[in-house]
């Protein structure tokens, strides 16, 4: 059985267009895969726990090798808890809109609770950083306004979104990361031409990943 964490970063609900495009791409991953476990994350309407000091030093404490103290151990639980569901999965969907270069603040502040060391990656000083999760995938689709890759940058924005969530993933260990965009779309001749070409294009991309995951 497979299960796909579906990441919903706009707190746009039905109206976000990332959304729509993501639940085109689950629908035929779904036909493809019947027995698929889909696991919703909507963050705006999640609760995250804060990252305040205490899970700061909780972190610290983890990399250093040291005891937590009873405050720690709260905040460490509290982190262990939301990572351990992210960890569950084996592929994930990211459904995000770019905000202001990069991504909203709700989706970093998700991975800043789940991005720990001995939770998602390790850290050698001879070689640096190595991802913990193994054999996962990862889909994400983008939206924007304005920002486009067929567009000059910076004058129509700069990608601070997909490079910063890859960078990310593959610092965890997800290496297997497709995309669907549907950018930009406002600045565009054909915005309604434009979001079914990117649902078409989510749908081509699910029916690919469908063939994988029903051979499983
Ligand atoms: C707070 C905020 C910041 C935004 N920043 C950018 C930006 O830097 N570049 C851009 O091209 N679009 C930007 N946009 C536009 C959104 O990326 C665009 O409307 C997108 O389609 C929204 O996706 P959604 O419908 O899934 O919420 C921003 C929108 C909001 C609300």
């Amino acid at each position: 059985m497979t299960r796909l964490l579906f990441v919903q970063a706009s707190p746009r609900g039905g109206q976000s267009q990332s959304n729509q495009v993501a639940e085109t791409y689950l629908t035929a991953l779904r036909a493809a895969n019947p027995r698929l476990e889909v696991d919703m994350l909507p963050l705006w309407e999640t609760d995250l726990p804060v990252f305040d000091g205490d899970k700061a030093a909780a972190k610290v404490n983890v990399m250093l090798g040291q005891e937590h103290n009873t405050a720690q151990k709260t905040a460490w639980g509290q982190i262990v808890e939301v990572a351990n569901r992210f960890i569950a999965a084996d592929r994930y969907l990211f459904a995000v809109p770019m905000w202001n270069s990069s991504i909203p603040y709700r989706l970093k502040h998700y991975i800043d609770v789940i991005h720990q060391p001995g939770l998602l990656w390790g850290l050698k000083p001879e070689s640096g950083y190595f991802g913990l999760l193994e054999n996962k995938h990862a889909t994400l689709v983008m939206t924007s306004g304005a920002y486009s890759q067929a567009f000059p940058s910076p004058a129509f924005g700069v990608d601070h979104q997909s490079g910063y969530l890859r960078d990310w993933l593959n610092q965890a260990g997800v290496t297997a990361i497709d995309e669907v965009r549907f950018q930009p779309t406002m600045l565009t001749q054909d915005p309604a031409g434009d979001f079914e070409r990117a649902k078409a294009a989510a749908t081509k991309l699910a029916m690919a990943h469908g063939r994988v995951c029903a051979g499983e």
